[in-house]
């Protein structure tokens, strides 16, 4: 997969290099190019944004700096061409020796699939607090895209003409990560280019873990211990000490259907609940201690 993000703070995504994106840079299973808008931006003021049409507060972004920028960054031309991508921040060398080992997929090309079957316009990502929910079922469709790119938008926004006008050429989809405004979309670009980047396949080691993630069966995930079995007088659920596989399955399902009741209740209302979850949720505890 191969990420470009137009943004006028190219060092706001430096903690990409970090960690899981920064060990899939490394391996060769993601490419992160970040381009700085501004080398887009005319005269010596380099300037980005202007007054909105019609009144108000705020600075818009410009049409004429966005749209030359996204059509380099889409053609590798222009100042796109002489982006470096991210290194990964840390060497990782003996984790991939050991991942070799057990048996992952050897560094891959940008094994991906097209957006909507037939489409084969690259997608274009654009943060908004006004834009669609971004979830977890989006992050597991963009995780299979070949290449998706960022645009950062800063004050009020960018000309809504660019993104009419991409679209033409990209899939373009304005997303929001919550119902709160940032100062600008890098900060939601590292959520969401890291909820992605984690589905990729090959990236996070065990893929159970992801298949048990909060939301990828529409509940949140229940509690979670280690040892010691006593911690401050505290003990560990004795059924998951059990040895019975079976119990504690359905202990954790529990947890996750009482979790999901305490405290996003709304997300009960689309599932398909069997008897047994619904006597839990009744009773509001899990038979399984
Ligand atoms: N930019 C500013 N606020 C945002 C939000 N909540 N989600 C995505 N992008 C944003």
């Amino acid at each position: 997969m191969r990420l470009d993000v137009l943004t006028i703070f190219p060092g706001y995504l430096e903690p990409l290099r970090q960690a899981l994106v920064g060990k899939a840079i490394e391996q060769g299973r993601l490419a992160v190019h970040v381009h700085d808008l501004r080398a887009w931006a005319p005269g010596v003021h380099q300037s980005v944004d202007g007054p909105p049409c019609g009144g108000g507060p705020g600075m818009v972004m410009k049409p004429e700096v966005w749209g030359p920028a996204l059509d380099d960054v889409l053609a590798g031309a222009g100042p796109a061409a002489a982006s470096a991508p991210l290194t990964s921040a840390a060497p990782h060398a003996g984790q991939l020796r050991r991942d070799e080992k057990a048996g992952a997929p050897p560094e891959s090309s940008y094994a991906g699939a097209a957006g909507a079957a037939g489409d084969d316009r690259p997608l274009l990502v654009v943060p908004t607090p006004a834009g669609r929910p971004f979830t977890q079922e989006l992050a597991r469709r963009w995780s299979l895209e070949e290449r998706i790119c960022f645009a950062c938008g800063r004050y009020e926004g960018i000309d809504q003409r660019v993104l009419d006008d991409a679209a033409a050429r990209w899939r373009v989809e304005e997303v929001s990560i919550g119902d709160y405004v940032l100062i600008g979309g890098e900060v939601a670009v590292l959520v969401i280019a890291e909820a992605v980047t984690r589905l990729v396949p090959g990236v996070l080691g065990n893929r159970l873990s992801h298949e048990q993630d909060s939301f990828s069966e529409g509940l949140l995930e229940g509690p979670c211990y280690t040892r010691p079995r006593t911690w401050r007088g505290r003990e560990a659920p004795a059924v998951l000490f059990s040895g019975d596989h079976a119990r504690v399955d359905r202990w954790r399902r529990d947890q996750a259907l009482l979790r999901t009741a305490a405290r996003r209740p709304e997300l009960l209302a689309g599932l398909d609940l069997d008897a047994r979850d619904r006597a839990v949720l009744e009773q509001g505890e899990s038979p399984e201690g």
